[in-house]
């Protein structure tokens, strides 16, 4: 089987196999004699920068922080220029200087890095459209591909908590030059600084599903838009089966920052699939982001806090009330994060108990929403949409793989195909007490690994981004034909040890 798809690129070539082998004592592993080479041999199996995709002449790109002006309030004209024109790739108008000042001053919390792709108005001056574009087109510092990245990070579900993740977002190509590489060059190049930086994971949400597979990115969680009638009355309405415990308390929105912080926190902790958010939520909860106006605050929005019977904090909810136009009376949840289920369901209590309301609906539920099997009337919770919302990139299998939930102890062998050459290659995966640990497949572990009767699967980077965080399971991508050339009696086995019992939930859109 091929693997690591660019041929001479990586070196986990089969081209090397030979001189490994010769190189490495028999009893050499982890573990055992032959530390050293076994360092060396761990080496070569460290993720490779992928090739950057060049630009096309007369383009240059540039990667660069945001910053603010030493007034500390106002950003420069340059990225100004880069914020509204990826605002205006995804068709939003064109923002004030109060806005993009508003939304600079977020992006800095963050640490946010920004890689726009300019026209060299020299070399454009030699093309039949140059004066034309220099004439009606924007000012020359706004970019014609727009790409942010920066890291938070993501709970896989492994023992040792969540690991860092590169996020990637306001990916944009102005119209006049699509289709010329632009996004490859951005793409490439940004995964290239991600490898370099040690990040084992890399992330982004899709507008288009048909994208991203090429970089090798999996779609790895959904979530649902829900539609819960609250009507009164236990055979229609809403009733959950048992009161949950402690109580829920009106709040003022600009006095929860500490409450967003620690609930997070928690749900951030408990919660594979789980992604670090960026400050916009805590402006937004605190009503201080107002999506619809960045230039005032929010003045819709309403809170509510769960407080335990010990007095802590279980988490928050946000909301607003979509008009009384809208039939029936309608709340729109915002935002609902709880540290456990109780306080879950203790929130979507307030919200069903608030008055002459008959419906709430949310866009970001969990696929494993515990508030329907509370219900003594299930279908009054409808699910209107399902949608996929994080997608996952491994950048370095060992330490991704060593950071993920598992199902129960076994072993199993790794056929990794990776084309841009970043990852892949042969592995073994031994899961103890739900830790993994992977070793790449080389020398004399390689010879003992292949005495042993494991079963093999045999994936792309992109399926394995897919299978990650347990959105899906090994015997839905076999029979999707995801598998390559991995037999059914292997599936059987390899699914016992990677299926996870839940879907994951991502509640960070970026
Ligand atoms: C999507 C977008 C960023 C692509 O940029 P681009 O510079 O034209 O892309 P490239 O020329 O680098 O294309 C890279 C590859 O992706 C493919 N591709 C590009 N856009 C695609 C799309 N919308 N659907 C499917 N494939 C696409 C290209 O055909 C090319 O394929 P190849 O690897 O076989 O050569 C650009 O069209 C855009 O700005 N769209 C509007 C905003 C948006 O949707 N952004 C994405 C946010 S997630």
């Amino acid at each position: 089987m091929a693997v690591n798809g660019k041929a001479g690129r990586s070196f986990w070539d089969s081209a090397h196999w030979p001189l490994m082998r010769r190189a490495l004592p028999r009893s050499s592993g982890p573990g055992t004699a032959g530390p050293i080479l076994w360092s060396i041999v761990a080496d070569l199996h460290a993720p490779q920068q992928p090739e950057i995709a060049p630009l096309a002449s007369g383009l240059r790109s540039e990667t660069f922080p945001v910053a603010m002006n030493p007034d500390g309030t106002t950003v420069d004209a340059k990225i100004a220029a880069f914020i509204r024109t990826a605002e205006q790739g995804f068709y939003e108008p064109w923002l004030s200087d109060e806005q993009i000042n508003h939304i600079g001053q977020v992006l800095i919390k963050d640490e946010q890095t920004l890689t726009g792709v300019y026209v060299d108005r020299d070399d454009a001056a030699e093309e039949s459209w140059g004066s034309a574009h220099t004439q009606v087109g924007f000012d020359a510092d706004h970019p014609v591909g727009t790409f942010l990245d920066y890291d938070k990070t993501l709970n896989a579900g492994g023992p040792a908590g969540p690991i860092d993740a590169r996020l990637i977002t306001v990916v944009t190509v102005s119209p006049s030059f699509r289709r010329r590489g632009i996004l490859k060059h951005m793409m490439t190049s940004a995964l290239a600084r991600a490898v370099k930086d040690g990040v084992p994971v890399a992330a982004l949400t899709v507008s288009e599903g048909g994208i991203y597979g090429r970089f090798g990115f999996g779609c790895a969680t959904r979530e649902a838009n829900i539609q819960v009638d609250l009507g009164e009355g236990h055979g229609e309405g809403f009733a959950l089966r048992s009161e949950p415990s402690g109580r829920v308390i009106s709040a003022d929105p600009v006095k929860l920052d500490e409450v967003i912080g620690t609930s997070f926190e928690a749900f951030h902790a408990r919660t594979r699939g789980s992604i670090g958010r960026q400050q916009t939520y805590q402006k937004a909860a605190t009503a201080r982001w107002n999506a619809e106006d960045l230039s005032s605050w929010n003045r819709k929005l309403r809170a509510a806090v769960h407080v335990r019977e010990d007095g802590t904090i279980g988490g928050y909810v946000t909301y607003r009330h979509e008009g009384w136009e809208t039939d029936p009376s309608t709340i729109r949840i915002s935002d609902l994060i709880a540290a456990d289920d109780q306080s879950h369901l203790a929130l979507w209590d307030y919200i069903a108990g608030l008055d002459i309301v008959r419906r709430a609906t949310m866009r970001t539920a969990p696929l494993a929403d515990p508030l329907q099997p509370a219900l003594l009337n299930p279908r009054s919770y409808k699910v209107t949409g399902l949608r996929d919302l994080l997608w996952v990139r491994i950048l370095d299998v060992v330490q991704a793989l060593q950071a993920r939930a598992w199902s129960v102890d076994g072993a199993f062998r790794l056929e990794l195909e990776d084309a841009m050459g970043i990852t892949g290659g042969s592995f073994t995966v031994r899961v103890h007490d739900g830790a993994a640990t992977v070793t790449p497949a080389a020398g004399a572990a390689a010879a003992e690994d292949s005495a042993e009767d494991l079963p093999t699967l045999q994936l792309s980077v992109e399926t394995l981004g897919s299978l990650y965080l347990g959105d899906v399971s090994v015997r839905t991508l076999y029979a999707a034909g995801r598998l390559k050339d991995t037999t059914a009696e292997d599936v059987e086995r390899i699914s016992r040890i990677m299926d996870l019992p839940t879907p994951p939930f991502c509640a960070t859109h970026f």
